[in-house]
């Protein structure tokens, strides 16, 4: 994979909360920087297994994704939180919202030191003076997360929230990271705007009291 990709991310399976999560770089040199923490070590091709073995845990499972460049806002990586809620019939986006990572991070987690930010004065700063690269951004994401939530809704039929992890890279691409059930809402609590929190807790309150 390594050959293929320049950049490696690897997460335990069963991650939370951006912990473990170890990044691997390939070099022109042949050197290969990981990265883990606020950490880093440079090392040789041929003994990156043993270093890995030393930072990952023994027990643990993990994957292994292709990395992904993340858009910078202020010279941090984002990404985007995408909450979805299904109260009725249909899945409704509740909120959006860039997490821009902490000084140093590579992950953009909350408990990581990630902070919200608002998805238009990100994508606007980013799309400087294209504002119709800036909706179609937007249209974007839209798409790809409602769709995600119908095909999970699919394989998991009880599921009536979902937050959903989205990446638009430095090529302006937009990608999945990852969907979980039931995710927390503090990001949107932040926002000074304070329109989707009560939004999404509306809808938490009308799923909790209707279903389980
Ligand atoms: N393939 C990738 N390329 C670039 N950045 C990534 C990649 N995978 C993860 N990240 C960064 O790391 C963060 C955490 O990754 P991820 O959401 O997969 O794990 P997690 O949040 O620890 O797991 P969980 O949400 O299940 O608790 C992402 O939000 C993103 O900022
Ligand atoms: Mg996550």
């Amino acid at each position: 994979m390594m050959k293929r990709y320049p950049t490696l991310f690897i997460k335990p399976d069963k991650g939370s909360l951006g912990k473990g999560i170890v990044r691997l770089k390939r070099y022109k040199n042949r050197k290969i920087k990981i990265s883990w923490d606020l950490r880093h070590r440079k090392v040789k091709k041929s003994s990156v297994w043993k270093e890995l073995q030393k930072i990952l845990k023994p027990k643990r499972t993990y994957l292994i994704q292709q990395g992904l460049k993340l858009a910078k806002y202020k010279n941090r990586p984002v990404d985007i939180r995408v909450y979805m809620q299904k109260p009725k019939s249909k899945w409704h986006i509740s909120g959006k919202v860039v997490r821009v990572a902490a000084a140093g991070k590579f992950v953009t987690n909350y408990s990581q030191g990630g902070r919200p930010k608002s998805l238009k004065t990100v994508l606007r700063s980013i799309y400087k003076n294209r504002p119709r690269k800036v909706k179609r951004t937007i249209r974007s994401i839209d798409k790809i997360s409602t769709t995600a939530a119908k095909v999970l809704n699919r394989k998991f039929p009880r599921i009536r929230q979902l937050g959903i992890d989205i990446a638009v890279d430095t090529e302006g691409r937009i990608w999945i990271i990852e969907a979980n059930k039931n995710p927390g809402f503090m990001l949107f609590k932040k926002l000074k705007d304070k329109t989707m929190y009560r939004r999404i807790v509306k809808r938490r309150r009308y799923i909790y009291s209707r279903y389980r």
